[in-house]
């Protein structure tokens, strides 16, 4: 799959709308600022409060920009819960707006789902409780209000849930938070001549698109690490951008994780897509490098994201050979199921349907009964410009990838996915269980597609 640009491959040829297929390029990195580390939340009790609150953050060097984070002015902490464990996220909404805590990628009961159903208006708190049913994976949580999602994503809602479980703790992970084990989430914003968070002016045909680049909050970021394996934790927390990462050397890396866990083993890769909503875990091997290496995250069309720094520091866990790392299949029996739930995607900008429908929040656009698994097949219709890829994500499960085009997916697709970029013509066929009860969203994952409706609803019982 092709998901390099932000629309059609075909498109410039078909009319040459250029401005469609080139949105505005992001800045280099200078690479003069380390890279902010989210704080790391843990408790013993399985109790997390989290509160939404808006606040002041110093993105550049003496300037205050009005933001929005959880438990802090921008982003949020990295949640760590385990599996098994009972937790409880005790959420606060301290901002003056409504808001909801939507927890993506969660194997979750619907009522503590946090979809537009959820609101919390400003004041207000919920406690969510559930049991963590589900493997090591990076997760995210994020904000899912009717007509707000996008703006209070773009100014700064969001956060990561890291699940660790029995097996992940024996594989010789790198796995020191901060030492050999780094988050990155990924945004593009645009800033205005007061340097403040402008929703609207970084509005587009298909979202908003910001010629700056912030990793973890953090502009022109740097990373110092060590001549070691470093695990990289890629969250694309844009609103409408898509990220092909790379490296300036074009060394390959190894990519061991999907948005839902585990690879079952390291798959090389020089170049790794990912759309808005999607993760990622990489492994890059600085051991070979020294000091004086120029080496550079980079993005399609060689745009410099983060420059790593290299120091001569090893951490006491070291990986040496990683495999076995899940036990992930698709079944022949998951393979033999008849599609059951046909979808059509469609459009761009605001007219942008699901089954040629919009959002309706009182309409159920299907039910699907709890534990059982149903084959959704998503088909994106191209339109007369050509179309444009859509993530698509359902809430409240992981799902496999079983084709594309009636093709195997890429092998560092075979894993649990939450999120599926589907192209310009493409369809795909998911096989789609939801362990729990409740009302569930699905939806392209350009937020500005999902604001515009281009959102359903599936009723598990
Ligand atoms: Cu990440 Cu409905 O969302
Ligand atoms: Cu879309």
């Amino acid at each position: 799959m092709d998901h390099s640009n932000m629309s059609g491959k075909n498109m410039e040829t078909m009319n040459g709308h250029e401005s469609h297929t080139n949105p505005l390029a992001l800045n280099h990195s200078t690479g003069e600022n380390e890279l902010a580390l989210p704080p790391l939340l843990e408790a013993k009790d399985g109790i997390f409060t989290i509160t939404a609150q808006q606040g002041t953050s110093e993105i550049f060097k003496g300037i205050n920009t009005e933001t929005y984070g959880y438990n802090g002015s921008y982003l949020g902490p990295v949640i760590k819960i385990n599996e098994g464990q009972k937790v409880t996220f005790k959420t606060n909404n301290q901002l003056s707006e409504p808001t909801t805590f939507h927890w993506h990628g969660v194997d979750i009961p619907g009522e503590g789902d946090g979809g537009p159903h959820h609101l919390l208006q400003p004041g207000d708190t919920k406690n969510v409780k559930f049991t963590v049913k589900q493997g090591a994976s990076t997760l995210w949580f994020h904000p899912h209000p009717v007509g707000a999602t996008a703006e209070q994503v773009y100014k700064g809602l969001a956060g990561l849930i890291y699940v660790e479980d029995e097996h992940s703790k024996k594989l010789g992970l790198p796995s020191e938070y901060g030492v050999n084990d780094f988050p990155l989430v990924f945004q593009d914003r645009k800033f205005d001549d007061n340097k403040q968070l402008n929703f609207k002016a970084a509005m587009n045909e298909d979202g908003t698109i910001g010629d700056t680049l912030l990793i973890n909050g953090t502009v022109n970021p740097k990373l110092t690490v060590g001549k070691e394996k470093v695990r990289l934790r890629l969250l694309n927390g844009s609103n409408a951008r898509n990220y092909t990462f790379k490296l300036n050397t074009g060394d390959s890396f190894q990519q061991i994780a999907t948005d839902g866990g585990f690879l079952n083993k390291p798959i090389s890769m020089n170049e790794l897509s990912l759309t808005p909503g999607e993760r990622a875990e990489i492994i890059i091997d600085f051991s070979k490098y020294n000091k004086s290496t120029d080496i550079s995250l980079m993005n399609e069309e060689d745009i410099k994201l983060m420059p790593f720094n290299i120091v001569d520091k090893k951490s006491e866990t070291s990986s040496d050979s990683l495999k076995n790392l899940n036990n992930y299949v698709v079944t022949d029996e998951e393979r033999k199921l008849p599609v059951s739930k046909k979808l059509e995607l469609f459009g761009m900008g605001k007219m942008v349907t699901i089954n040629n429908k919009q959002f309706d929040m009182n309409r159920i656009d299907f039910t699907q009964k709890q534990g059982e698994t149903e084959i959704w097949e998503i088909y994106n219709k191209p339109d007369m410009m050509g179309g444009m890829t859509h993530p698509f994500h359902i809430h409240g499960t992981q799902f496999k990838i079983l084709s594309i085009d009636g093709k195997e997916p890429p092998t560092n697709e075979y894993g649990w996915k939450d999120t599926v970029a589907i192209d310009a013509g493409e369809t795909v066929r998911l096989a789609v269980k939801f362990n729990n009860k409740g009302i569930y969203m699905f939806h392209c994952h350009i937020l500005e597609h999902e604001e515009n409706g281009m959102m359903g609803q599936v009723k598990v019982e």
